[in-house]
């Protein structure tokens, strides 16, 4: 290559990873696998390595990725917030021990942890009390986004012990596989599109900006780093001990190794062992531990030379598209989605997998007979991510993106700017009525005791077009059908009479409304009270609430002026659904007032009908077990972790039974399991 050639390449790589550090990091939404991107920013290194008279402070190898987006203050970073070196090939992490050895005088150890796949967060304590969340930002400034960070669970508001008066700690904000799965399925319901990995899940989510909805993610923290020039400890491993001793998160899953083999030992445990974790890692920090080698090894302009990352390569299978389906949501979203060769793929046999929309087959020129490479990034369904060029077989067939409705042939549309095809028949297409009336039935919805065969059956024989007409079902109509018995039957109408007491802010995310999920339902109900005022009000008193965008409100007003929808809404109301707040949090007693009760397990009723019990009695319910938890409600097989918490706690743990008989007037639980109605 000459040297016209090079900085063509050199400036096309920069180009390049700049744009996708971009998507990474301020969208959320990257279009580059990781891999791809640390091989190219290797490329690039290698490059400025041969040819330095083309090097550029400003090259991307010399500055670590920005997450700056505008929407938040922005502050300077005391120390700055570097990243780390990174490889996926174990000799090099042979070539830096052997460096190490080479360049320190002493013995030393190194201290290897799990990498964690959030965004980076730096927490400053003052006086013990949370000061400041920073996140990385450019690594010289970053986003402020304290008042969010306050809402997530574990992070301590207040440090105990004998913690030092000003501390800097630096962790990851992490978003755990359970809440990603509700918040993506939320999503795609809803017709908004999915986050492409939990990593950018949280990160989004610690960008929102109101602070309750950040509270509502189930975000979680975890600390690694307290920069030395902030409190100075003889090793990092003292120094994440004492972390632990003042209250902060910090995870135990680390070792101290003496030499290679016994980092090599630590990494095949958790190439394996990490697949049992409740949240996404990426690979192993290997740092040295003692304070003094890691002064003497210094840092570079990004990364210090004390540390390393070993990075997974994400677990892949190849296999062959036997066809491709197009699914209809609720909303009318087209979602294709590839049938595969059945493949075994992290212990689990995937059969299926999203291609998210017509752009990315295009973008990865999918053919029916092409061998794909699947991976999968915690979802439930995995994700193609390439194709096997070389095993392309001549016959292979390009799909043809479906112009009318797979469902009810009507021709699909596209707004601008919107990355999917609809089926704009909104009233008329089944599968789009059939969404909607799943919907309506879900645990966070109505929580009816229907599963999907229920709704087709209901729907199929015409019994159910609209949620109101579930209302008006009786048990007579009921058992005549296929399936149906006395018992079953009663317990779905048992059902649909305890939906009547479900909160507004759950019956106006059970009607569905297009852009209006779980949490937008909710501020929009605690914002006007009732269906009334909702009703009467102008997009731009929707806007008035923070993160109700224009989107939304116009869908609100667009579905709200619907005479069909003002029918339907009326019809429900007669039923005696709840439409408006103040009616649905009547509490019921204050048994329970001004206590946190976290819930764990299975019980006799949903948990989300278990939750609305605790507070209608004056409760509150928390997420996660700390100091201030009043007691843990544990139905059968509660989560392990937070028995152990309220063991470390001294936190009682009472039964479904003990806690009903605090109640006052509450009536004889019922004892029916909650299981989908299975009809056949
Ligand atoms: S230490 C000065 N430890 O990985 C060194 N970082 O790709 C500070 N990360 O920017 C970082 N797990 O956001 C450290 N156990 C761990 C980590 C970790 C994840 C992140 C961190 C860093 C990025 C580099």
């Amino acid at each position: 290559m000459d040297n016209i050639a090079a900085k063509a390449q050199i400036e096309a790589l920069r180009e390049l990873l700049r744009e996708n550090s971009r998507r990474y990091y301020v969208e959320n939404a990257p279009t580059m696998s990781d891999y791809e991107f640390d091989q190219r920013m290797h490329e690039l290194e290698a490059l400025e390595a041969q040819w330095p008279e083309f090097d550029d402070p400003d090259s991307p190898t010399h500055r670590v990725g920005s997450d700056i987006s505008g929407e938040f203050v922005q502050r300077a970073h005391r120390y700055p917030m570097l990243s780390l070196g990174n490889t996926y090939n174990i000799g090099e992490i042979e070539e830096f021990a052997a460096r190490a050895d080479k360049l320190l005088d002493r013995s030393f150890t190194y201290c290897c942890e799990l990498k964690f796949d959030g965004t980076a967060i730096c927490l400053n304590y003052r006086d013990g009390k949370l000061f400041r969340a920073l996140t990385r930002g450019d690594g010289e400034k970053g986003d402020d986004v304290t008042r969010n960070v306050r809402m997530i669970a574990n992070i301590p508001h207040t440090l105990h012990g004998d913690f030092p008066a000003d501390l800097e700690i630096r962790g990851e904000i992490l978003m755990p596989y359970s809440a990603f799965e509700e918040l993506n399925a939320e999503r795609e319901a809803d017709g908004d599109a999915p986050f492409a990995n939990p990593r950018n899940a949280a990160s989004g989510s610690l960008k929102l900006t109101d602070p309750q909805e950040v509270a509502h993610r189930g975000l979680w923290c975890t600390l690694y780093h307290i920069p030395a020039e902030s409190v100075a400890f003889a090793t990092h491993d003292e120094a994440l001990r004492k972390a632990a001793s003042w209250g902060l998160p910090v995870s135990e899953d680390r070792r101290l190794c003496r030499n290679i083999d016994e980092i090599k030992a630590f990494i095949d445990h958790w190439d394996t062992a990490r697949r049992d974790l409740p949240y996404a890692t990426d690979g192993i920090v290997i740092k040295i531990n003692e304070s003094d080698c890691q002064r003497a090894l210094g840092y570079t302009a990004k990364s210090p030379r004390w540390a390393v990352a070993y990075k997974f390569k994400a677990e892949q299978a190849c296999t062959p598209v036997l066809s491709i389906d197009y699914q209809v949501g609720r909303t009318g979203a087209i979602t294709p989605v590839a049938n595969l060769e059945p493949v075994q793929l992290s212990g689990t046999v995937v059969k299926r997998a999203t291609l998210n929309n017509s752009d990315q087959m295009e973008l990865l020129d999918i053919r029916v007979g092409d061998s794909v490479f699947v991976e999968k990034g915690g979802e439930i369904i995995p994700k193609i991510t390439g194709i096997n060029l070389e095993k392309r077989p001549a016959d292979a067939v390009k799909p043809d993106f479906p112009k009318t409705c797979p469902d009810c042939g009507t021709p699909l549309v596209r707004d601008e700017g919107e990355a999917r095809w609809f089926c704009p028949n909104q009233d008329g297409c089944p599968m789009q009525i059939k969404g909607r009336l799943l919907h309506f039935t879900t645990r966070k919805a109505m929580d009816i005791l229907a599963g999907e065969a229920t709704v087709e059956q209901l729907y199929d024989c015409g019994l159910a077009r609209t949620p109101a007409d579930f209302y008006d079902l009786r048990k007579q109509q009921l058992i005549c059908l296929e399936g149906w018995q006395e018992r079953s039957a009663q317990r779905f109408l048992d059902s649909l009479e305890q939906s009547k007491s479900v909160p507004f802010e759950r019956v106006l995310y059970a009607l569905g409304i297009r852009h209006v999920g779980e949490t937008k339902a909710r501020a929009l109900a605690r914002h006007f009270g009732s269906i009334d005022a909702l009703m009467e009000a102008t997009e731009a008193q929707m806007l008035e609430i923070e993160d109700i965008g224009a989107v939304i409100a116009a869908s609100v007003r667009e579905y709200l002026e619907k005479s069909q929808h003002r029918r339907e809404i009326e019809r429900l109301r007669a039923h005696g659904l709840q439409f408006s707040a103040a009616a649905a949090s009547e509490a019921a007693s204050d048994a329970l007032a001004g206590k946190s009760i976290v819930i764990s397990g299975n019980f006799s009723i949903s948990r989300e009908a278990m939750k609305a019990l605790i507070e209608r009695h004056g409760g509150k319910n928390s997420s996660s077990v700390s100091a201030k938890t009043a007691f843990l409600l544990a139905g059968s097989k509660p989560g392990p972790e937070k028995l152990k918490k309220c063991e470390q706690l001294g936190i009682a743990v009472i039964d479904e039974e003990t806690f009903r008989a605090m109640l006052p007037e509450e009536k004889a639980p019922n004892r029916v399991a909650e299981e989908q109605l299975t009809l056949f």
